[in-house]
């Protein structure tokens, strides 16, 4: 069975988008079969692996977005599916086994715009097509905005797993600490549509520094995140297993860069990876990332 995932903070810009995208391409990259959602109306992820030209056209009809299973309602999310998403200039395949599910501005009407049937939220509407998928993949992350109103709640509906991407900042602890707020508030309101099958709502499961200096000490800012946890899980609201990561995520240009090129890092020529004096570089941390993901046993 495939595990669901979502990488969410209600601190934006702390690294979701380049966490996910990075830690896709590594677990692609070991032979997992990936897909990742874009939940997030800004469309980084989307734009970053489709490149902008092909993302373009996505975005001109709203045709192959996410937005068009709940509006105009005739998408279906196995229709949307993107294989092996990211090409080199000449339509190459660069990455077999990495698929994403774009989204377009558009998604930002699923916030106001759109009135379903009450009955049928979109993350119930979601969560039914996604069932014809699931099979496909080793690993399904969902990419989301800092916060959790309707096109989250179809990421964090649909995960049995929450990666809490964080900087070694005050701001990201009162987003992480806000976020399992607004998850237990989000879970009492989709009680009634949760059945046994679907597996328990997604709790934290972890934590996950990025863009670390060199040299700086960042003990205290873990310390304090470790307390914050540690209190979650003696309160039964993160899972027994929540751990903050032992890999963390160093600062590295070339994680700019990347964006610009329309590759993950992984894609990224090493030596342009900022590689130290031990030839360790930001490929290898994604890496580790990914070990450590596969190897974080679910509770
Ligand atoms: N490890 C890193 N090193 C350097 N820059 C990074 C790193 N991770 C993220 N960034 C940069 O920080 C900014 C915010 O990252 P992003 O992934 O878009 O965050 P979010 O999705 O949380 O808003 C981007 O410009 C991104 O390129
Ligand atoms: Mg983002």
């Amino acid at each position: 069975m495939a595990r669901k995932i979502s990488f969410i903070n209600y601190k934006g810009g702390v690294g979701k988008t380049s966490l996910i995208v990075n830690t896709a391409a590594a677990l692609a990259k070991m032979g997992k079969r990936v897909l990742l959602f874009d939940f997030d109306t800004q469309s980084n992820a989307s734009i970053w692996l489709l490149k902008l030209d092909r993302w373009n056209k996505i975005n001109a009809t709203g045709e192959g977005a996410i937005y068009s299973i709940f509006d105009p309602g005739r998408g279906q999310v196995k229709d949307l599916v993107v294989k092996d998403v990211v090409e080199g200039k000449s339509g190459e395949k660069l990455l077999p086994g990495l698929d994403l599910v774009p989204t377009t501005f558009n998604l930002v009407d699923l916030e106001n715009e759109y009135t379903g049937d009450p009955k049928r939220p979109p993350y119930l509407v979601f969560h039914e097509q996604l069932a014809a998928i699931e099979a496909n993949y080793d690993f399904i992350l969902f990419d989301c905005p800092p916060n959790i109103l309707r096109a989250s709640q179809c990421g964090v509906f649909a995960s049995n797993e929450i990666y809490v991407p964080a900087n070694p900042d005050a701001l990201s602890l009162i987003g992480f600490t806000l976020l399992v707020e607004k998850l237990q508030k989000f879970h009492q309101l989709s009680a009634s549509f949760r059945r046994a099958a679907m597996g328990a709502p997604a709790q934290v499961h972890g934590i996950i520094f990025n863009s670390i200096k060199t040299g700086v000490d960042i003990e205290v800012p873990k310390m304090r995140m470790q307390l914050r946890l540690n209190q979650f899980k003696t309160a039964k609201r993160a899972a027994p297993v929540a751990k903050i990561f032992d890999t963390q995520i160093r600062d590295a240009m070339v994680v700019r860069r990347a964006v610009a090129l329309g590759l993950p890092v992984a894609l990224v020529s090493a030596e342009a990876a900022d590689a130290g004096p031990t030839g360790d570089n930001v490929i290898t941390d994604y890496r580790k990332l990914a070990n450590e993901l596969v190897g974080h046993v679910q509770g």
